[in-house]
């Protein structure tokens, strides 16, 4: 694909509500094709975003543009680009799945065969051609999910804006949804998605955005920023003597801290990689360590996670 240009740009967004800095100075862009993801703990301002871009809700200040367009100055020009799928399902209990899509693919102004195309193509791609005539009161979580992205995907959008879709489904229903994503992305499609959950995310996003407070903390694929936090691993060696020589010529090194001998066992952070840790049993080997045993525990997303952010609410 060589058409790489931004699909999404979030430009210096700010959005005040009275005194709550909901989004506080946002930029990022996301590229066609693209899946980014928006990851922050609850309140951070990951709906509100969403809603601007959404054209939903208007910024304090700054823009936010969708294929060049801007919320502010052409709304309509956004609204046919972009599909939204809102956290909360509307209620519509009596309507069934094809009225459903078909009241909004009326909405986008689809008329005769374009239309149903359009409805045998997402219930397809949703997998929802065996629950067509199916209330909506009797769908289940997941199929709840499945039928708001089929809506949010009904007039063809190049962009999706995706808020929390994997809320609530179990874990094959996650997976399946990954797969969704990642193929529309395939497709050409450029895509914002949201959650609390960096894990959750990291598989299918191609980048991320650490928002806390509405501020962004962290932007790139989830290795930099894996990286770009040095967050250090946790080292346990068991030596079987000179356990204080050790504890020293550990403890002139710049790479070690948070040093702990306990009998033979000795622990310790440790800042480099894994091939830095290789070097380092080489070279306490060669320092004629008896070394029985080396262990080390890379820290996990989730452990970056919460060192990226702080976990304040406003
Ligand atoms: N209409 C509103 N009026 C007043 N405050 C609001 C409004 N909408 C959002 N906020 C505030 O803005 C902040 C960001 O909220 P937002 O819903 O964007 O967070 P979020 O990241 O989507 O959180 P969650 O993970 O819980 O969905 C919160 O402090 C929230 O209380
Ligand atoms: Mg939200």
């Amino acid at each position: 694909m060589n058409d790489v240009r931004p699909m999404i740009m979030l430009q210096r967004l700010h959005r005040f509500f009275d005194n709550t800095r909901a989004v506080d100075d946002v930029s990022f862009e996301v590229m066609r094709g693209e899946v980014f993801g928006y990851i922050g703990p609850n309140g951070a301002g990951k709906t509100t975003s969403m809603r601007i871009l959404a054209t939903l809700d208007l910024p304090t200040y700054g823009d936010a543009l969708v294929d060049g367009f801007s919320v502010i100055n052409d709304p309509d020009r956004v609204r046919r680009r972009l599909g939204f799928m809102p956290d909360a399902f509307g209620t519509y209990p009596n309507v069934n799945c094809r009225e459903y899509l078909d009241f909004f693919a009326r909405a986008y102004g689809l008329r005769g065969r374009e239309r149903s195309d359009a409805l045998k193509h997402v219930m397809g791609f949703t997998k929802l051609d065996g629950l067509a005539e199916k209330p909506i009161r009797g769908l289940s979580k997941g199929m709840k999910q499945r039928l708001c992205l089929g809506r949010s995907m009904i007039h063809d959008p190049s962009v999706l804006i995706l808020d929390e879709p994997a809320a609530g489904l179990d874990p094959r229903a996650r997976i399946e949804l990954r797969q969704m994503i990642r193929e529309l992305a395939d497709h050409g499609k450029t895509i914002l998605v949201s959650s609390h959950i960096l894990t959750e995310l990291a598989e299918m996003c191609d980048r991320v955005g650490i928002i806390e407070q509405g501020q962004l903390l962290a932007v790139g694929a989830v290795e930099e920023i894996q990286r770009g936090h040095a967050v250090l691993s946790e080292v346990e060696i068991r030596v079987l003597e000179n356990v204080a020589r050790l504890r020293q010529w550990l403890a002139d090194r710049g790479d070690i801290e948070n040093l702990v001998v306990d009998g033979e066992l000795v622990r310790f952070s440790h800042a480099g990689d894994r091939r830095e840790q290789a070097a380092l049993l080489r070279e306490m080997v060669l320092a004629d360590f008896s070394i029985a045993a080396f262990g080390c525990h890379v820290k996990s997303l989730e452990d970056v996670f919460m060192h990226v952010t702080q976990g304040f609410v406003q």
